[in-house]
């Protein structure tokens, strides 16, 4: 039998996904500091193959909302789902965006990564890249979090990086693949209930 001897550190515990924000602007120089923070996650080489967009205004967030919400309207369409069910999930992503008090978009380059010939290998290259985006969003988000500000990842744009691109008006070469909703927390948003980590089903000693 093992004894348990560490506690999972409070700050990762206390992070958590909150939707519902206060109606206050966050500091730019504090989203500033979180995405430093995002910057000393591991990547590969060596490299920062990470983009992050700021987005607090309002036109940009409306950009941003408008130009992901009609690329899924098209791909909702094209799986048959109904008119009146294509226009709720894409208000309510609409809502999400524009509703937040900032937006930070993480993008992925390919500077810094190593090229290939095969696919295979450029592939494997790129989800190395993107390993390193998901560390660096959780640094972000673990520094909102230490920071008193509340956070969500949202997966939008992972599904349409060139729409996102495209509707903000960036480079080429910069694609989007998370979106973080960061303000301060409504104190009445009541976080889902977490369930204990089932480490029996998820761990395998050998
Ligand atoms: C890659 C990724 C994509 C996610 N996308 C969404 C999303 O689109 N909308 C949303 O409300 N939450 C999203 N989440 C948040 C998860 O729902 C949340 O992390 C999960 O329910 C666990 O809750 P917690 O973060 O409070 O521990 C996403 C999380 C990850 C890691």
């Amino acid at each position: 039998m093992s004894v348990r001897r560490l506690a999972v550190p409070e700050f990762i515990e206390q992070r958590r996904s909150i939707r519902s924000f206060r109606d206050e602007p966050v500091d730019r120089g504090v989203l500033d500091t979180l995405i430093e923070a995002a910057c000393l996650a591991p990547a590969p080489h060596h490299s920062r193959p990470w983009r992050f967009v700021v987005i607090d205004t309002d036109s940009a967030k409306l950009a941003l909302a408008d130009g992901m919400g009609a690329r899924w309207q098209a791909d909702l369409e094209a799986d048959g789902v109904s008119a009146e069910r294509i226009g709720e999930l894409v208000a309510a992503s609409h809502v999400k965006i524009t509703g937040a008090p900032a937006l930070v978009l993480a993008c992925l380059t390919w500077d810094g990564l190593d090229r290939y010939p095969d696919e295979s290998r450029q592939r494997a290259e790129w989800g190395m890249a993107l390993l390193s985006l998901g560390a660096s969003v959780e640094n972000l988000m673990l520094s909102a979090a230490s920071a008193g500000l509340a956070s969500c990842w949202v997966a939008a744009p992972i599904f349409c990086p060139e729409a996102a691109r495209d509707a903000l008006g960036l480079a080429a070469e910069w694609l989007p693949h998370a979106l973080v909703l960061v303000g301060h927390p409504d104190p009445a948003y009541v976080a889902r209930e977490r369930p204990p980590v089932p480490l029996e089903a998820l761990r395998l000693n050998l």
